[in-house]
């Protein structure tokens, strides 16, 4: 029998709440059933009336007292860098040719490639997050590794071999020529392949040619529905560099622009210095920004406005991510954590309902995919997570003076993180105590 019958505390978003207590924003359900069929949710509401529409013997798993929510979303991480994660004392391009670019080069070895993608899907699924819109290295291998692993699990990832030609060391260059036809071959072959989605990944407009520029334009026109992902405005230096290599270039953005780069699949991580200009560019090609917070942090490259990028005139669609390895931790509950003292220095607050709805719909969302996950909507995949707010001795004593809902959460984001996630659900499987077994 395929299906299955969650009962637990029901919540997901419909749309972003406004403050906190937009109660019309969410729907949560205390004692709430969930009805998957198939790998796809095909009921959700009050338990005792998802439990008559399933009817006697179906298999019911009890998550009481537990929060059951869509399984968080990572907007942007580099899977060939969890051996990089925790590299001391550089900025961004330092830390690029001191550690990154070293550890990629491993990634020409594709057994290598193998093991780290399995290792990565594991770690993410234990923290709870059942979708990532990845980088993968420069190697064709690398692509195809990640991809095999994430099929495997049936996961819906967003990834693509990442094309860079220049400014890096030969072990982590490709050409012009064979970053097209080696994204155009991945494509091929995994583009649609059950729930595998690729993106167009020139890493960033330091570490691609002006030639590959145009070869990363040239495939967004061929291929108008896949994802593109890249680097925009992290760090003074990288902007300094950038400029030199494009003089005729406005400014960052209009590098992208330029070669046909932005538009509502488009998703530009950190984006933190942008000028008004560059804001309105993206705003108005409905591109996305990515919040890193805790790579920001790590590597001191600034406080991205989330509430003034989202308030302007002309507002930006917002994705938070980890940035594994600038970022420090797999985590989107410490990530958002992270999120909400950046907030909180530019002099504004995020609350727990928009925190949440970041990692859930907000993400899938501004990735495009939110008629597949990132909701408990009825006829959507069943990516679920199962979160405990009482997961360690700490949150337990904390939880004994929290009331509300908006508290509960707030203390999941501000302590959480692995341990508080109970089990994860991949299209209905399973997930997080399969590893664990
Ligand atoms: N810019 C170009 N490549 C990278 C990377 O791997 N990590 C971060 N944080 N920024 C980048
Ligand atoms: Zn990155």
């Amino acid at each position: 029998m395929t299906s299955k019958l969650l009962r637990g505390r029901t919540l997901s978003f419909l749309r972003w709440p406004e403050a906190i207590d937009d109660h019309t924003a969410w729907r949560c359900e205390e004692d709430g059933g969930l009805l998957i069929d198939g790998g796809k949710i095909v009921a959700v509401g009050p338990y005792a009336e998802v439990a008559k529409r399933a009817g006697a013997g179906v298999e019911t798993i009890d998550h009481r007292p537990h929060l059951i929510l869509p399984g968080f979303i990572d907007a942007h991480v580099h899977f060939p860098q969890m051996q990089v994660i925790a590299s001391y004392g550089a900025e961004l391009l330092d830390w690029l040719n001191k550690y990154t670019f070293p550890e990629e080069t491993k990634f020409r070895n594709a057994q290598h490639g193998r093991r780290i993608a399995r290792l990565f899907l594991d770690e993410m699924l234990r923290h709870g997050t059942t979708t990532v819109a990845a980088y993968c290295s420069v190697h064709k291998s690398s692509a195809e590794a990640f991809f095999a692993e994430s099929h495997d699990r049936n996961m819906l990832n967003i990834a693509g071999k990442v094309m860079m030609d220049r400014n890096a060391p030969d072990g982590v260059l490709d050409t012009p020529q064979t970053g097209y036809d080696d994204s155009k071959a991945l494509i091929a072959e995994w583009h649609g392949k059950g729930r595998q989605l690729y993106a167009i990944t020139p890493r960033f407009a330091i570490t691609s040619s002006p030639e590959q520029m145009e070869m990363a334009g040239a495939l967004c026109r061929e291929h108008p529905d896949l994802h593109m992902q890249t680097h925009l405005s992290e760090n003074h230096a990288e902007i300094v560099f950038t400029q030199e290599l494009y003089p005729w270039s406005r400014d960052y953005t209009d590098i992208y622009e330029h070669y046909g780069l932005l538009g509502r699949k488009s998703l530009f991580g950190h984006c933190i210095h942008l000028s008004e200009r560059e804001a309105d560019a993206l705003s108005q090609s409905g591109s996305v920004a990515v919040f890193c917070p805790t790579s920001n942090l790590f590597l001191g490259s600034g406080l991205f406005d989330y509430q003034r990028y989202r308030r302007r005139e002309k507002p930006l669609r917002i994705a938070a991510a980890t940035d594994v390895g600038g970022g420090t931790n797999y985590s989107m509950l410490r990530t958002l954590d992270e999120g909400y003292k950046v907030i909180a220095l530019n002099g504004e607050k995020l609350n727990p309902f928009q925190s949440f709805w970041q990692l859930t719909r907000g993400n899938a969302e501004a990735l495009s995919v939110a008629d597949k996950v990132g909701t408990l909507d009825e006829g959507t995949d069943a990516d679920i997570v199962v979160l405990d707010a009482h997961a360690t001795p700490a949150m337990r004593l904390r939880m004994e003076t929290v009331e509300t809902l908006a508290e509960e959460l707030f203390l999941l984001q501000t302590l959480g993180d692995d341990r508080a996630v109970r089990e994860v659900y991949v299209a209905g499987r399973p997930a997080k105590s399969a590893i664990a077994a």
